[in-house]
């Protein structure tokens, strides 16, 4: 039986759709490319997957925010569990494009849901993020903290996504699991973020974007770490028995981190990036950006306790790798 991936032109969709294809389950994979970045990457992505696994990963272009379209788009595929990692993302798009985040993240979150239940999904995994925790001054971050004061709207949908999960999973007694990601790179990544970005301007020799002074750290979760946990997790759906789970939950929904449980000075990675391409950086210092935190990092202690979830790349073998698959992306 097939895994249903959302967002599998995505980065961390697409990785993962790469990953069950390889181990050799079916993929049926949705996204409506939408242009937050480049479309031209998420085709790439699309091709690399449709190259190498041929009719063995399905892709249907589709809005899941449209409850119709969607289920019209699944009628006769098949699949067993889903794996929903398509949404709007980005913390400082949320502020520009509020309806964004309303539509994706929300909306389309409640409509994978009834997806889920209306197909009796074995398990429905899903995406969260490490900016549920706000400010939270207590670090490293613990699924048990309390997460009632999101810094952004991306934020609040996260957190509204575990809410409402949470009242499926207590009413239909659907096994489900929330993944709290933390700021993952590597090959196929993201424009909009920050290892993307500094590259970009480093093989330009133009400035880097410091905000706050480049006075951030940041827990880096390298993409096949991410991936490993999303499927240990995905194996193993929470039980349906009233134990308590991670996260709090007497429902089979359990929720982790997923981070490298390590913070770092965002100038070493910059300085990485340096070593990598071989560029000495120009620095553009930067004020804080509404929204944004000064600090993450993962207690990962509950997801290594249940999945032996054990992340394995440092950011001194992940930003080499990342800089190598830039370079051959843009032919360099
Ligand atoms: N990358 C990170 O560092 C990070 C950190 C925390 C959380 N997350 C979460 O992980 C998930 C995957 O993130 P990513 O980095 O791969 O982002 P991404 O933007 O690369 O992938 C998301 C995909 O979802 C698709 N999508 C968005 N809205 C859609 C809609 N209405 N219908 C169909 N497809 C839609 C987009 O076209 C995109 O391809 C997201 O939920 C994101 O919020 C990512």
């Amino acid at each position: 039986m097939a895994t249903l991936v959302t967002g599998a032109a995505g980065f961390i969709g697409s990785s993962t759709a790469h990953a069950l294809l390889e181990r050799g389950d079916d993929v049926v994979g949705l996204d409506n490319i939408n242009d937050y970045y480049d479309p031209k990457l998420k085709q790439a992505r699309l091709e690399r997957l449709q190259r190498r696994f041929g009719n063995r990963f399905r892709f249907i272009k589709v809005d899941f925010a449209d409850a119709a379209a969607i289920t019209a788009a699944l009628d006769g595929s098949a699949f067993d569990s889903i794996v929903h990692l398509g949404a709007q993302a980005g913390v400082r798009y949320s502020i520009e494009n509020p309806a964004a985040y309303v539509q994706s993240n929300l909306v389309g979150h409640c409509n994978m849901l009834e997806i889920a239940r209306a197909r009796g999904a074995r398990h429905f995994v899903y995406a969260s993020s490490s900016s549920v925790y706000g400010g939270n001054k207590s670090v490293p971050f613990r699924v048990e903290d309390r997460v009632d004061h999101p810094l952004s709207l991306y934020a609040a949908t996260k957190k509204s996504d575990e809410l409402i999960s949470e009242s499926y999973a207590h009413l239909y007694r659907m096994p489900m699991t929330g993944l709290r990601f933390f700021t993952v790179y590597g090959p196929w990544g993201r424009p909009d973020m920050a290892m993307w970005i500094f590259t970009k301007a480093l093989y330009e020799g133009a400035p880097l974007p410091l905000y706050n002074g480049g006075q951030m750290r940041r827990d880096f979760t390298y993409i096949d770490d991410i991936v490993a946990g999303v499927l240990a997790t995905l194996d193993s759906p929470p039980t349906n028995d009233g134990e308590t789970k991670a996260g709090g939950s007497n429902a089979p929904h359990a929720l982790y981190n997923i981070g490298n449980n390590r913070s770092e000075d965002l100038m070493r990675v910059v300085q990485l990036l340096e070593e990598a391409t071989g560029k000495k950086a120009l620095l553009d210092p930067m004020p804080m950006q509404p929204g944004d935190v000064m600090e993450t990092c993962a207690d990962i202690s509950a997801i290594e306790r249940d999945h032996d979830f054990r992340p394995v790349t440092t950011i001194d073998e992940g930003v080499p790798r990342f800089v190598d698959w830039y370079r051959s992306y843009h032919n360099k």
